[in-house]
């Protein structure tokens, strides 16, 4: 049988055989499966292990605060957070293209992460939270992309590493369970996947710190709302969009405004291939509604995305 305890003591001996004495570099996204990663390498090589976590500016409410939090407070990992959003912003200046946003966001990664060379210079071994399901299927993924994928973990090509990859044999329910097993907190555990580009394909239009932060707003209420319903493990993704480029009149008092629309996503899926829009309770639609338009200035306005995927897709770019 394949206990908690067994699963750690096998993948520890294992990392530790393969990295030897070297350095280990583990680009930290926040998510699920590089935290697990960077905690079960941490506790087969110790302070060999640094983690880099770059703060884009388009990550959600809490987020880079919730990793420093756990890595470096908790776990005492050597942490580096790089806070990168001023490039971020200025390379997105005037891009609105979908496409066009990835492209722009993966390179900038790569950039910050050339800056980092002198501090992560003898480091010879890259830490990938690789799952199973991702090793048994990349001999069978189909050329078809209907969105380039940028992830976290993208390095230059110039820096190259040895990878360890101690969650390969694992699949996510097993993921969650090691972590917690390490004492990975749960707002870590269970959080909802998050695209590497982050924010910036959820605002429809030029991607500008105000709207950055009038989304993290509104985002932040979807998730307390669908937290407090104790539906946050139920949903594959629950989250806002922000539709800037448009704007709509509304009334708010005895004033007219106009001002943009937040379309609210929310979908139940396996595997992210195909998704169903989630029947939220009216009670919980009601209350996101209420809060957004009071309490997030530059909003008047929240609809229900309704579309399952295909023919939608979970992210609105
Ligand atoms: P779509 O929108 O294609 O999304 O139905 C499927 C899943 O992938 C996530 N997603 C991304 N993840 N980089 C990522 O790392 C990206 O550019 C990206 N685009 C979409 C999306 O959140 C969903 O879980």
């Amino acid at each position: 049988v394949w206990t908690n305890y067994s699963i750690i003591e096998e993948a520890v001996k294992e990392v530790r055989a393969q990295v030897g004495e070297r350095k280990v570099i583990c680009a930290l996204s926040g998510g699920v499966d590089s935290s697990v990663a960077a905690a079960l390498v941490h506790e087969a090589v110790g302070d060999q292990l640094t983690c880099v976590f770059v703060d884009t500016g388009l990550m959600r409410q809490g987020e880079v605060e919730a990793v420093e939090r756990t890595f470096r407070d908790q776990f005492s990992i050597k942490l580096i957070t790089v806070d990168a959003s001023d490039r971020f912003f200025s390379v997105l200046r005037g891009v609105e293209d979908p496409e066009a946003k990835r492209k722009a966001i993966g390179e900038t990664f790569i950039r910050v992460f050339e800056d980092l060379k002198p501090e992560i210079e003898d480091a010879s071994v890259l830490v990938q939270g690789t799952l199973y399901p991702d090793v048994i299927e990349s001999g069978t993924k189909t050329a078809a992309k209907i969105k380039s994928h940028h992830n976290v973990g993208g390095l230059p090509d110039v820096m190259s590493f040895d990878l360890v990859e101690p969650l390969r044999w694992l699949f996510k329910d097993e993921v969650r369970s090691v972590g917690s097993e390490l004492g990975l907190p749960d707002e870590i555990l269970w959080r909802q996947p998050f695209p590497g580009p982050g924010l910036a394909v959820r605002i429809l239009g030029e991607v500008t710190p105000e709207r950055a932060e009038t989304l993290r707003k509104a985002d932040l209420i979807v998730a307390e709302e669908i937290y407090k319903a104790g539906l946050t493990k139920t949903l594959w993704q629950s989250f806002a969009v922000l539709v800037a480029k448009v704007k709509t009149v509304g009334v708010m008092g005895d004033e007219r405004t106009y001002d943009s629309p937040v379309i609210l996503r929310a979908v139940t899926s396996e595997d992210a291939m195909t998704a169903d829009w989630a029947r939220l309770p009216y009670e919980v639609l009601e209350s996101i509604s209420r809060r957004i338009v009071a309490e997030v200035r530059g909003v008047n306005r929240v609809a229900y995305d309704i579309t399952s995927k295909p023919p939608g897709t979970i992210e609105w770019e």
